[in-house]
């Protein structure tokens, strides 16, 4: 309603509410080389456009006259009260978008009460983003270094600046034949790294010859290294443990056994995930694998989910499948691209207003109202 009376005044809102034009819109500002970046998905995209196809196969089914004026769409997730159930997905390099990134998006997300995972692969420090979040919530995303030292001193930093939760990304371990990025050589860690690790954290100091103000090409390099080629495995997990006292979730997982092995490993939640269709191309949907998840460890463990979420019914159809809260990707991304904390700000708004509209009118007054009978499957 305040657009509408805003639009009665002549004001109406400085770009797209519709989540494809944002695409196309993001699209005409940004450089090609960071738009790609973002945009593209991993080999053909055939993964991008399958996360798509598995919210278009699935349609709500909405119920009359069920008095939902009165709406409640809030959740807790690994501990931390969310109004509604939807966090910012962790997004790295964010400078490269616009020079205030990861810092406009931590005010943004502050301002609505929408928690912001920090991605290890960060623009701007794990402390200065803490200061622009000020008293919003925050959890951190974990690439995992290929050095203790390392992961350690991140990991006490991120502990330090109040970052609650912890988020450990396991599927890009090595980074994806992406042809978008290869067709331009663009590398956005060199160009967006900005201020971030490689000359922040005193272990990554430590670890190099020469500084990264003597020699900044190879400090983002060996950063790069770091995260490469990492012999992990569901045992080491228990490092991790050790090392940071919050609750930890992981973020890549596609089968239900491996669903059953981090609870196993004493996970306290899980992000069913394919990375925005960026890393197996052919991958299956990551919608699609929900379901036998959240049925394989929903009881046990929160189960968290993104890839593809563009609009309220998505959120909705997540829910029913048995996700407890959805991670919103590009989005918001193209909102920074627009402008900067009120282009994040005007697109989760946008997002938040249509989920609540649209869990009252297809009749539902809580989350808890979502479940399998929510949706048909149409072939
Ligand atoms: C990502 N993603 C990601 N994930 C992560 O764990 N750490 C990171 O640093 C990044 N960086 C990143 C950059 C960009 C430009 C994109 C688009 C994505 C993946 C992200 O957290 C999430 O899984 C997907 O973006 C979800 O898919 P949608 O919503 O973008 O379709």
């Amino acid at each position: 309603s305040e657009i509408y009376l805003q639009g009665m005044s002549g004001v109406v809102p400085a770009f797209t509410n519709d989540p494809t034009a944002l695409e196309s819109s993001a699209r005409e500002l940004m450089e090609p080389g960071p738009y790609w970046y973002v945009a593209g998905g991993a080999g053909s995209g055939a993964t991008v456009r399958a996360n798509r196809e598995a919210f278009d196969r699935r349609r709500i089914v909405p119920r009359m006259l069920t008095d939902a004026t009165e709406r409640d769409v809030s959740t807790t997730v690994l501990g931390t009260e969310l109004a509604a159930p939807v966090l910012l997905a962790p997004i790295g390099v964010q400078s490269i978008v616009h020079p205030d990134g990861e810092l406009a998006t931590a005010r943004a997300a502050a301002e609505l009460g929408i928690p912001m995972i920090l991605s290890t692969a960060s623009s701007h420090t794990i402390e200065e983003v803490a200061e622009a979040s000020g008293d919003g919530e925050r959890w951190y995303q974990l690439y995992w270094p290929n050095s203790d030292d390392v992961t350690v001193s991140v990991l006490e930093r991120a502990e330090r600046a109040g970052y609650t939760a912890l988020v450990v990304t396991l599927d890009t371990w090595t980074l994806a034949w992406r042809p978008h990025d290869l067709d331009q050589s663009y590398l956005p860690f060199i160009r967006g790294i900005g201020t971030a690790i490689p000359f922040s954290d005193p272990a990554f100091r430590a670890s190099l010859e020469r500084t990264p103000e003597e020699d900044r090409n190879s400090a983002v390099l060996r950063w790069v290294q770091m995260f490469t080629g990492v012999d992990k495995s569901w045992e080491r997990l228990a490092f991790l443990r050790e090392h940071w006292s919050g609750p930890i979730a992981v973020k890549g997982v596609l089968h239900p056994d491996d669903a059953r092995r981090a609870v196993d490993a004493g996970m306290d939640g899980i992000v069913v995930s394919n990375h925005g269709g960026r890393q197996v191309d052919g991958s299956v949907a990551a919608l699609d694998a929900l379901p036998g998840i959240a049925e394989a460890v929903g009881d046990r463990v929160d189960v968290l989910f993104d890839s593809g979420v563009r609009t309220g019914a998505d959120v909705i159809k997540a829910i029913a499948l048995g996700a407890k809260a959805v991670l919103l990707g590009r989005p918001w991304v193209y909102g920074l691209a627009h402008g900067g904390q009120e282009g994040v700000r005007h697109v989760l708004r946008g997002l938040l207003a249509d989920l609540d509209l649209t869990l009252g009118l297809t009749g539902n007054r809580s989350l808890a109202d979502l479940g399998r009978h929510t949706l048909m499957e149409n072939s």
